[in-house]
């Protein structure tokens, strides 16, 4: 067991923790933030991305003892102080399905638009190549984004 301190959604966290334990567990069943997803646990499908220090990470594939000291952000913690553009475009647009890749591809599109305001259709399909959706909300996806990259700069 080690003691680790963790930062998620601006809240400090000090756990005694088995170290290799996938940061996705740690989020899920130990802080109770379920809209991390589980999908194959091995970094091919993008469900259980967050955000470390505003960069899109696979929580699947970092173990709590790597992610000691890191500002992690979750799909919880995007809407801290109202919703982003991306959120909002996302309900204009009924983009969601089933919903289960969607706090995954919502922070890494959040993370996009930080890094490119403008991105072009080729940037996204890029930016989302880590991420799997099994309904197939790709093009309600890419549209959402140009909408809330046409929204301004703020997040
Ligand atoms: S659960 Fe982490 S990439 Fe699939
Ligand atoms: S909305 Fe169902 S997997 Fe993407």
């Amino acid at each position: 067991m080690s003691r680790i301190t963790l930062n998620v959604n601006g809240k400090s966290h000090t756990l005694d923790i088995a170290g290799d334990m996938p940061l996705l567990w740690v989020l899920r069943d130990i802080l109770g933030l379920t809209g991390t997803k589980y999908g194959c646990g091995e970094g091919s499908c993008g469900a259980c991305t967050v955000l470390a220090d505003g960069e899109p990470v696979q929580s699947c594939r970092i173990t709590v003892a790597e992610a000691a000291g890191n500002s992690f952000t979750t799909i919880e913690g995007l809407a801290a102080s109202g919703l982003t553009r991306c959120q909002k475009a996302w309900l204009e647009e009924d983009v969601s399905q089933c919903g289960y890749c969607q706090p995954g591809m919502i922070l890494e599109s959040h993370a996009l638009l930080r890094r490119k305001p403008k991105p072009t259709d080729q940037d996204i399909d890029q930016a989302l190549a880590g991420h799997l959706c099994r309904c197939g909300t790709y093009p309600r996806i890419r549209k959402a984004i140009q909408i809330a990259a046409g929204a301004g700069s703020k997040s």
